[in-house]
């Protein structure tokens, strides 16, 4: 542990290590218990903070489909008490000051304590803190928030209400004003790094204070190694590392190009809603680093700031997106100074996480286009040389970026440093125009599938060809947005474009709303299909495939589809996904024959509008085909080698019809957490996936927990998450279930009759 000098209370130290004393200041907890009343309900009742409104509601497309089938757009009130001592109240009293810091309420909150109106906010995906030292008291207090969606514009499901954390800091005269703290590394080699910290005091003065680190141990994506400084009395983290998007080589972080395998997350958690929770977010971030990820892109707006603590432990690049659009999913509502409040929200974006190492590059919105329609929402040479001076104004230490999509408006970004791209090698405009910005593919592969669903046991035969009769996307991964491709030709891609620095697929994790394709006449669904993984985070097959071509630490077979065809299908189309480069097959013991990944294929790398039949010839250098395998009952086996060595195998057999409900601990949820996600799975005599049942189940939480949320990856289920009675979804359910004391839990479900 090293201690400066010239400031009383500051140490550096890793974090591992213990912190010193400093000043005395109290933070108190207000999430938890609050009462709360939503709009048309005549009583108060208690709910549990952080809280989404809208969440556990049963899904009814009469309430805007678009956004998830809830009823978010309300309002709502909240109100509790809390406890000031005598010992924080003397603080204030001796000219110290008081804080209210809310993550993110959805959205417009309107803050009174002990009944004064104290402050509010716009922009529901960002945080603001409130100074309310004149207003807080001795003993009882009492905190109210008034929220309202109505005007919130939103392409996803936002939620409603106080759905991130909620405190109360007290600080003594003295204080380091909270947020007002930057720590930016500079000249970073082997050798040493400069650490420059900046910080206002409460008496208005601004402090400074720089450091030398002697051979830093650098921050990177498999050693996500984080200092620790404590200045005045609060500690804070940083990171060492260098990162720097090339225009030749993509992008390096101290000083390797690391190709970004990255996947674009939105804000909602699945079955809990828009409450935010670490152990949720961890559990994500889990899931996509078993399968290879290493960024993420907060798409489309400000993340809870509990994504990027664990980018920063976990090793994620992050872009960090501040907006989708300049407009009312801005929480822009036209009363505003258009400019005066996109650059207001962007400054306290990048303030509020700027001292996060995760963070790699600022983003200032998604597909952001022409000057027409209600607002002015327009991308102009002007708007975004303004959002970049505003973003560099609080930070000048990572490149500013925008996500785009239309070649039309590659000049308005002359100034930026940075561009990303959505699909389509659309990028090219760009980089034949100005060479010298270096590019991203922010969104690479809207493809569809649906966990569990593998048509009539063949894949589809053309990028679009969604099956309309059932409302389902096949699982087999050939079909995707019509402007977008499927995994392999993005790989494909990105192997050729390898000054790119990397994909961010569209989407990691399904999500509520946008539910594509089934939009429009056919909007019946409640959420995406784009994701790898489903809903309620369980992996779709394509999870597989990525992991097989991303995660080189481990080793992949997977076998698709299931083994139960029966009266179904008599050919059925067998693919693996495997890291080895070669795999056989095996039908109840009998050889189907070997195949072997064609690496030396050739083949376009610009969009191909048709997206059909030659289209798929790529899939050969990715996964393994056996088209048409005549089907018959027993264990179709793959037995999968590298450079002729065997690396593992994967197995289906034929399920018998489920007789019992198996309740299995999710393995991306970790025994320490205290929510946790529990699979449901119907099983035959033999314990085997019954991978058509679509029973209905009843969940019970049996010693000191609760159930939280249940359901299942169906687009277009209807039942709500509240329910204990879930239907399968090709043989599957989820739980999520909250801790709630020590002791033992026991989670059960049982087929309901
Ligand atoms: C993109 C857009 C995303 C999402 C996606 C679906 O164009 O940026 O927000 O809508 O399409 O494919």
């Amino acid at each position: 542990m090293k201690r400066g000098s010239g400031f009383k209370f500051w140490v550096i130290s890793a974090l591992a290590a213990g912190m010193s004393g400093g000043v005395v200041a109290a933070t108190i907890d207000l999430n938890g218990a609050w009462q709360f009343k939503k709009e048309g309900e005549a009583d108060w009742r208690e709910v549990r903070v952080p809280h989404d409104w809208a969440i556990g509601y049963d899904f009814n497309p009469k309430f805007d489909p678009g956004s998830g089938m809830l009823p978010w757009q309300a309002t709502g009130e909240y109100r509790r008490k809390f406890t000031v001592s005598e010992a924080d109240a003397k603080n204030l009293a001796t000219g110290g000051e008081a804080y209210l810091e809310f993550d993110g309420v959805m959205s417009r909150p309107q803050v009174s304590l002990n009944g004064v109106a104290v402050g509010g906010s716009i922009y529901g995906y960002l945080g603001f803190t409130i100074p309310v030292g004149g207003v807080l008291k001795s003993g009882e207090n009492e905190l109210s928030v008034k929220a309202d969606t109505h005007r919130q514009k939103t392409r996803f499901y936002c939620g409603g209400g106080i759905y991130r954390d909620v405190r109360l800091r007290i600080l003594p005269k003295g204080h380091v004003v909270p947020g007002s703290v930057a720590i930016r590394t500079s000249e970073v080699t082997v050798e040493s790094a400069s650490v420059a910290m900046e910080w206002r005091m409460d008496n208005g003065e601004l402090q400074r204070r720089k450091i030398k680190v002697e051979k830093p141990h650098f921050w990177d994506v498999d050693d996500p190694y984080l200092y620790s400084v404590e200045i005045g009395g609060e500690v804070y983290r940083y990171g060492i590392r260098t990162a720097s998007f090339t225009t030749e080589d993509g992008f390096h972080l101290n000083g390797r190009r690391l190709q970004l395998k990255g996947v674009c997350l939105h804000s909602d958690l699945g079955l809990i809603g828009m409450v935010a929770n670490k152990d949720a977010l961890r559990r994500q971030l889990a899931i996509m680093r078993d399968m290879g990820v290493n960024a993420v892109r907060t798409s489309h707006n400000c993340p809870d700031p509990k994504l990027l603590d664990l980018c920063d432990e976990m090793g994620f690049v992050v872009w960090d997106e501040s907006f989708d659009k300049w407009d009312g999913t801005a929480g822009w509502t036209g009363a505003e100074n258009w400019e005066e409040y996109i650059t207001g929200v962007l400054k306290s974006f990048v303030r509020r996480d700027r001292n996060h190492p995760c963070v790699v590059a600022w983003s200032i919105g998604n597909e952001i286009g022409g000057q027409s329609g209600r607002y002015y929402t327009g991308v102009s040479r002007t708007s975004c040389r303004k959002f970049r001076e505003a973003v560099l104004s609080e930070d000048d230490t990572r490149p500013v970026g925008i996500a785009a999509w239309q070649k039309e408006t590659v000049d308005a970004f002359q100034d930026l440093d940075l561009t990303g791209w959505n699909y389509a090698r659309r990028y090219m405009p760009m980089k034949t125009k100005y060479p010298k910005i270096p590019m991203v593919y922010t969104e690479s592969c809207s493809s569809f599938s649906d966990y569990g669903y593998f048509g009539n046991g063949q894949p589809a035969t053309g990028r679009t060809s969604y099956d309309w009769d059932r409302h389902r996307t096949c699982g087999y991964d050939y079909t995707a947005a019509s402007y977008s491709d499927i995994p392999d030709v993005e790989f494909w891609r990105m192997e050729k474009d390898r000054w790119m620095a990397g994909e961010f697929v569209w989407t990691g994790i399904d999500y509520l709303g946008e539910p594509a394709p089934w939009t429009g006449k056919t909007g019946k669904a409640r959420s995406s299909s784009f994701g790898i993984v489903d809903l309620t985070g369980f992996p779709k097959d394509r999870f597989w495939l990525y992991r097989s071509y991303w995660k080189k630490d481990a080793e992949t077979v997977h076998l698709i589809p299931h083994w139960n065809w029966d009266g179904r299908a008599d050919k059925v189309t067998v693919m693996v996904y495997t890291s080895g480069d070669e795999a056989e097959l095996f039908l109840n013991g009998k050889s189907l024959g070997k195949r072997s990944k064609l690496l030396d294929i050739d083949y376009p790398v610009d969009f191909m509008k048709d997206g059909v039949g030659d289209y798929y010839r790529i899939c050969d250098r990715y996964r393994l085909t056996w088209r048409d395998v005549p089907f018959e009952p027993g264990a179709l086996k793959a037995v999968a080698y590298r450079n002729g060595r065997q690396i593992g195998e994967d197995v289906r057999e034929t399920a018998g019809k489920a007789v019992s409900v198996r309740c299995v601990t999710d393995p991306y949820s970790r025994p320490e957490d205290e929510l946790f996600f529990v699979r449901i799975d119907a099983v035959d005599e033999q314990g085997r996936l019954d991978p058509w049942n679509e029973s209905k189940v009843l969940i019970t939480v049996e010693g000191p927990a609760e159930l939280v949320g249940a359901g299942n990856g169906n687009p277009h289920e209807r039942t709500g998450f509240a329910s204990p009675v879930q239907p399968l979804f090709f043989g599957r359910a989820m739980a999520a279930v909250r801790r709630l004391g020590t002791g033992e839990i026991a989670v059960r479900a049982k087929f309901e009759d």
